[in-house]
């Protein structure tokens, strides 16, 4: 495979070559940004900025903040990773909040120990961020389970007539993660309802640990944990994302008797049990794919998210809108938050927070009201009086 890769980036670079110095708009047609980039939450107070080529080559994001110039590059062990199609950095939040980037890629044809053959830098257009200003009301827009039908999602979107201020994709909005196609596919979607413009956090759903690139999928986000779970904070609400796996045991025969969640999941629930969530903040949701939170690979995770002070846990995978999924389960109201239906419909949602209190409305891709709830929080409760 390493001679195929080589022969072929050795084919490129020389096409690539010839055609510059004959000066066709080949160079042009072949390295392009295939997809634009979304702006993911991954935890620390960090984001990741990712978006994809047709071709590898680098990728680097430059903003000016506070004064100084800034050009961060994806980087790995201080190499500038230049063979993957994929490009990923990680910025402070507090740089790119309300502020302006752009990203940029340069096509690598082939890297040697003491050459290499680079072609044409591609950048993308300015790109206005806006990240938490102060406002009054929050919107979060929920959209998991797409599972490939991105224009029924968009369908059910164009009903909210407010402007989501960031975006939750809650997992499974592709069906299987088989190669690094199937992880564009993502960004597509990430993309086409945040523009690159406000946050997005996304939980992997079970669908997108199938498939040889489920695994490389997590290292694109460079989270600290290295799993694909982490905190983050949009103003007053802090948010605890999981990756809950599975939805069958690992010796299922559904993975070949290759994947050991058992273990990963347990890491990740000692990394929970460490968890101290900000005193200060007014909402603590969890965000994670699969709600049955009872048993994952056996750890319970209804005490560890009590103990944090989880004030509403947002799930998908089960296809429906509920606003009280498993009443009583947990001392914390759980949510459905929709998805695909399984009429091949879909239902999207869209959290207010203000004032102490989430409203949630859902509408489906027939431009149908699915519902609404409010979830009131630190209520007094209501002392009886004698007599
Ligand atoms: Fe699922």
């Amino acid at each position: 495979m390493y001679v195929v890769n080589m022969v072929f980036n050795v084919i490129v670079s020389a096409i690539i070559v010839i055609q510059s110095a004959l000066g066709l708009p080949l160079n042009t047609l072949l390295f392009r940004i295939d997809n634009e980039a979304s702006v993911f939450e991954s935890g620390d107070d960090m984001y990741t900025v990712i978006w994809s080529t047709s071709l590898p080559g680098t990728g680097y994001v430059t903003y000016t903040y506070d004064g100084e110039d800034y050009t961060l590059f994806d980087e790995e062990n201080a190499a500038i990773r230049s063979e993957d199609t994929i490009h990923s950095v990680r910025i402070p939040k507090a740089h790119l909040d309300n502020n302006t980037y752009t990203y940029h890629s340069q096509y690598v044809g082939t890297r040697r120990a003491y050459v290499a053959v680079k072609g044409r830098t591609v950048s993308s257009k300015a790109v206005d961020f806006k990240g938490y200003s102060g406002q009054e009301k929050i919107n979060a827009l929920v959209i998991s389970d797409i599972h490939e039908n991105p224009d029924n999602a968009a369908k059910a979107v164009s009903c909210f007539d407010v402007e989501p201020d960031l975006i939750i994709m809650n997992g499974d909005e592709v069906s299987f993660m088989t190669a690094a196609y199937k992880f564009k596919q993502v960004l597509n979607y990430a993309h086409r309802f945040s523009n690159g413009t406000v946050p997005v956090i996304y939980t992997r759903g079970n669908h997108e640990n199938r498939g040889e690139y489920g695994s490389e999928s997590v290292r694109i986000f460079k989270t600290t944990t290295g799993g694909h779970y982490f905190t983050c904070r949009y103003g007053p609400i802090q948010f605890v994302c999981l990756d809950s796996g599975e939805d069958k045991s690992d010796s299922d025969w559904t993975y070949s008797g290759l994947v050991d969640y058992t273990t990963y999941v347990a890491e990740e629930t000692e990394w929970m049990k460490s968890l101290t969530l900000d005193e200060d903040a007014q909402y603590k949701i969890c965000v994670v794919h699969i709600p049955n939170i009872k048993n994952r690979y056996v750890n319970n995770w209804v005490d560890i998210l009590s103990d944090m002070g989880i004030d509403l846990l947002v799930g998908g995978h089960k296809h429906r809108l509920n606003f009280d999924f498993r009443p009583g389960e947990a001392p914390f109201k759980i949510m459905l938050d929709g998805g695909k239906t399984n009429s091949d419909g879909y239902i999207a949602t869209m959290m207010t927070f203000a004032d102490g209190q989430i409203y949630v409305a859902g509408y489906d891709n027939e431009k149908n009201f699915r519902g609404e709830y409010t979830y009131t929080f630190n209520e007094e409760e209501p002392v009886e009086e004698d007599g």
